[in-house]
This record gives C-alpha cells, structure tokens and sequence, in this order.
C-alpha cells in the first residue's frame, strides 16, 4: 500500500513539475509582428517576393518577428543578434525542417538530406557527402574535374563569337551540373542528355512551389492550385530517370575500377558504423540535393557577381589586374591561387552579401517551446533567417545598396561569420554541407571567367537590369546576357 501511495504521489509531482516546466516559457510574450487575418494569417501581407515584404514588416515589427502564415507560427529572425540566438543559442530544437506537402513527395518522403529528421539517418547522408566529396580531402581530390569543366566552358565562350552575347546563367548552369555529374556518376550528364536538363529545369522551376495546402492545413486536401499534382508529375519523371540512370551506372562498375566515383562510394559505405543504413530512397534524395542545392545558389550568385561588376567596370578592372600580377596572362587562374587574390575573395563575399542566393535561407522548425532574446517560441514554429534584409541593413552595413568589395579589405574582419553578419550558408547544425565546396567553385569560376575575358553589355543595352526574381532561389529577373573578348594567350585556353 505504501509503495502505491509513493508511485502516486511521485507521479503526481512528475506530472505537476511537467506541467509547470512546460507553462513557464508562456508568461514570456510572443516576439512582436502583424496581427494578421483568421485563417489565413498574414498571408495577404506576403506576395510574389516575401523577402522583401518581410524585410518591409521587420521595419516596423523589428528584427525578431512572430506571425501566422496560414495556420502555421513563423519567427523572422532579420538581423544577426536574432540569428545568433536561433541558429546558435536554440539550435539544437531548431535542427529539423517543417514537413512541407509540396517537398514530401519529391524528396521521397524527406528521405533526402535537406529534409531529413535530425538524427542518424541524417547524420550519415552527411557524412557520406563530407568523406567522398564536399569535406576538404575530397574537395582537393576532385579538383581535375573542376579544373576541365571550366576549361570547357572558357574554351565554349572563347568560340562564341564576339558579336553572339553569351546567357551567362545558362553556360554557368551547364558548368555546374556538368561538375556534379562527374563527381557523382562519371557522366556530364548536363550535356549529353536534352531530357535531363530539361528535368532539371523542370525541377528547380516547381521545388520552389509555394502551396497554401502547407500553410492553410484545411485546404491541403483540395490541392486548389494542382500543386501536388504538378509535383507528382516531376518526382514520376526524376525517378523514372535516376532509377534508369542507376542502373546504368551499375552495369559499368567494372569500367571505373581504381577510380570509384561518389555513388560507387556511398554504395560501399551505405551501412554507417552504428549500424545505419542509407536506403535506396536516400541514395536518390541525396542525387537530387545534389543537382539542386548543390548547383542553383552558385549558379545564381556567380551570375550576379558578373552583373555587378560588368555594373562597376572599375571593380572588374581592379579584379584582372590583382590576377594579372599575380598570374600574367600566359596561363589560367588555378584553384591554388584563390588565397592570394584578396580583391576576387571580398568581391565574392560582396556578391553573397547583396544577393544571397537563398535570400530566407531555408526554413527551421523547433521542436519544444522555447525562450530566444526574451520571447516566447511555441513548439512546431517554422523559422526563416532573411538573409536578404540581414544584408542589407544600414544598421550593420555602410551604404548596403552600394557594391563595395573594399569594405570586406583591411578591415578586422568584417562581415564575421562569428557573429552572424554574413552567414549566406546559413549556420549550426543544418549549415549548408557544400559550404567550402559552393565558396571555393564560386570563386574560382568567377575568377577565371574575368581574368580570361573583358566584359561588355550587347550593343544597344546602357544598364544591367537588376531586378530579381523569387523562385528556387532568387536569380536575375532577366538573364544576363554580355559580349566577351579573350585578354588571355592564346594557349592559356588550352
Ligand atoms: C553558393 C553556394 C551555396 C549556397 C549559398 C548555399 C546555401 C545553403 C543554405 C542557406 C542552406 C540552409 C542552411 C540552414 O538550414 O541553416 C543550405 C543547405 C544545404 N546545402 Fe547549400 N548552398 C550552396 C552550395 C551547396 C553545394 C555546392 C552543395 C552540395 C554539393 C549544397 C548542399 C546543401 C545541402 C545538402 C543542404 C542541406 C543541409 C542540411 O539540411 O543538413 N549546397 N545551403
């Protein structure tokens, strides 16, 4: 009898001690925002570009901001103290992503790494990127594939002739998935297939799909904008391909023996040491990450970087004669050269500033109610980090309009990713894992491409359009399109 009152009684603390744990956050108020409409939040404040409707709000709710969008609880974090405390300070119940209809199906049911749950499964794919691509060893290993595509595309541009304008976009593009597809299955895939670039266009075009299903729960159902049927019709098409693709690639295992590319290698390494394994779903997942977030942001930013400075023909002058110093004219730029050419690194990290590709990053979920700079966060919050007002904001950064490589020159280290001013791969647990590989392609391709050509807009066009367009990412509204001239010897393009 004693023993019973005892369990009772210690059940009863438990329960209270529970109950006064989990209410205590809540005397905390919820961070300011818009208050919103029934159902549908402050949807209706939001339109085709929500970072900068975003940006307009934390104007005037402040740079931590709660509203609903749709049924769903957000936090926009817009400056980097709020970012800090998200991303660094309540990280770990921010690791995993909000489970979105218009993904599930796509990422074969968040099997990929970008949707994964935290946890093993998780922990491997990563894993599995770090130690057979994207960590530093990898990286060093791969560079001959890097170094030949962008002699292919340097070779391309030097036979367009110089009255053809170049669409910048679409030559980086084919650079990129022609990289990834060696890396990853030995094939410039981009090139040899009009199916699958297609596919790709296909896929960046409706991964970026905004369903009110996701955020109106009630209507999810009745899919009223054939969002779901639309993605269903793209994942058919992916896997269709990538399961014919696989197989291909199987049947020729014997062809690479000694020079295992990286789904030869996660196939052998599939089974982590904790007895994790990476499913046939998984390895499909990760392929599209790949060919999505691990081609698009560079793609995008590198355009822009091009845009500004054929903008500032004085900060591209300033770009060739660092390289031509350092360099000559007599050969190409090498990967092995980035760390001295401080003036191409500060106009990369000007690039990302301005335009970070991702400009809300991509978006959290925490999993308990938490405290952040004094708030209140209810459990299943989504979070969004608007890199995009972070960088411009005049609080932190002189004259953010302006393109200003200097002022990431001799200056202490401005911008610090310590503390959270430029953070364009995000940060924490779920910071983007091609982090070192993105920064390092970004700037070797942008490198080459204005030590090897002079720029100029086609004939007849004054001003590069600056508009942008949220999709996927946020590239140029209008491709850029530009006339190039070779500067380099000859034999510098072999
Ligand atoms: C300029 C280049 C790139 C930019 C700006 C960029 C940006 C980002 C951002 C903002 C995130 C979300 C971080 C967060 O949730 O806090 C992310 C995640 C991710 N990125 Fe990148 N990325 C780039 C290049 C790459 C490359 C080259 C790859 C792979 C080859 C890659 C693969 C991924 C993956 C797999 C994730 C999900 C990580 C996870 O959820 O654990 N990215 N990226």
């Amino acid at each position: 009898m004693v023993v019973v009152v005892l369990l009772l009684f210690s059940a009863s603390l438990c329960l209270l001690l529970h109950l006064l744990l989990r209410r205590r956050p809540s005397r905390l108020p919820l961070p300011p925002g818009p208050r919103g409409f029934p159902v549908l939040g402050s949807l209706p404040l939001i339109g085709p570009k929500p970072h900068e409707d975003l940006a307009r709000l934390a104007k005037r709710y402040g740079p931590l901001m709660y509203l609903k969008i749709g049924t769903h609880g957000a936090v926009i974090a817009s400056s980097p103290a709020a970012a800090r405390g998200f991303l660094k300070t309540a990280d770990a119940n921010f690791a995993n992503r909000p489970p979105l209809s218009s993904v599930r199906e796509i990422t074969y049911g968040y099997q990929d790494v970008v949707f994964s749950t935290y946890g093993p499964r998780w922990k491997l794919l990563r894993k599995l990127c770090v130690t057979h691509m994207l960590g530093g060893r990898a990286l060093a290993d791969l560079s001959p594939i890097r170094r030949d595509e962008v002699g292919v595309l340097l070779r391309s541009l030097r036979d367009s002739s110089s009255k053809t304008p170049v669409v910048v976009p679409d030559a980086l593009m084919s650079t990129m998935a022609n990289i990834m597809g060696r890396v990853v299955m030995s094939r410039r895939i981009y090139d040899e297939s009009w199916e699958f670039k297609d596919m790709m266009q296909d896929l960046l075009t409706h991964s970026g799909f905004f369903n009110p299903g996701d955020l109106i729960p009630v209507v999810g159902w009745m899919d009223l904008q054939g969002i779901q049927k639309e993605v269903h019709r793209v994942h058919q098409r992916f896997d269709a391909m990538i399961t014919q693709l696989l197989a291909d690639h199987a049947a020729c295992v014997h062809e690479r023996k000694g020079r295992p590319d990286f789904i030869d290698l996660v196939m052998e390494n599939r089974r982590g040491s904790d007895g994790e394994t990476a499913s046939d779903a998984n390895v499909k997942g990760l392929i599209l990450n790949l060919f999505t977030a691990g081609t698009d942001p560079s793609k995008v930013v590198m355009e822009w970087a091009l845009a500004e400075m054929i903008s500032n023909p004085e900060i591209m002058r300033r770009v060739q004669s660092e390289m031509d110093q350092l360099i000559g004219k007599d050969r190409r730029l090498e990967e092995t050269d980035l760390p001295s050419l401080h003036y191409l690194q500060a106009v990369c990290r000007e690039s990302f500033r301005k335009h970070p590709p991702t400009p809300l990053g991509l978006p959290h979920c925490s999993s308990e109610p938490c405290e952040v700079e004094g708030y209140y966060i209810p459990a299943n919050t989504h979070l969004f980090v608007n890199l995009w007002a972070m960088g411009r904001n005049p609080e932190v950064w002189d004259e953010p309009m302006e393109f200003r490589p200097e002022r990431f020159l001799n200056d202490g280290g401005r911008g610090a990713e310590s503390e959270f001013e430029l953070i364009p791969f995000g940060a924490g647990r779920r910071v983007c894992v091609g982090k070192q590989a993105g920064l390092l392609m970004v700037q070797y391709i942008v490198g080459s491409l204005v030590h090897s050509f002079d720029w100029r807009l086609p004939d007849g066009e004054k001003m590069v359009d600056m508009e942008e367009k949220f999709a996927f990412s946020l590239p140029k509204a209008v491709p850029l399109t530009a006339l190039v001239s070779p500067r380099l010897a000859p034999a510098a393009y072999a």
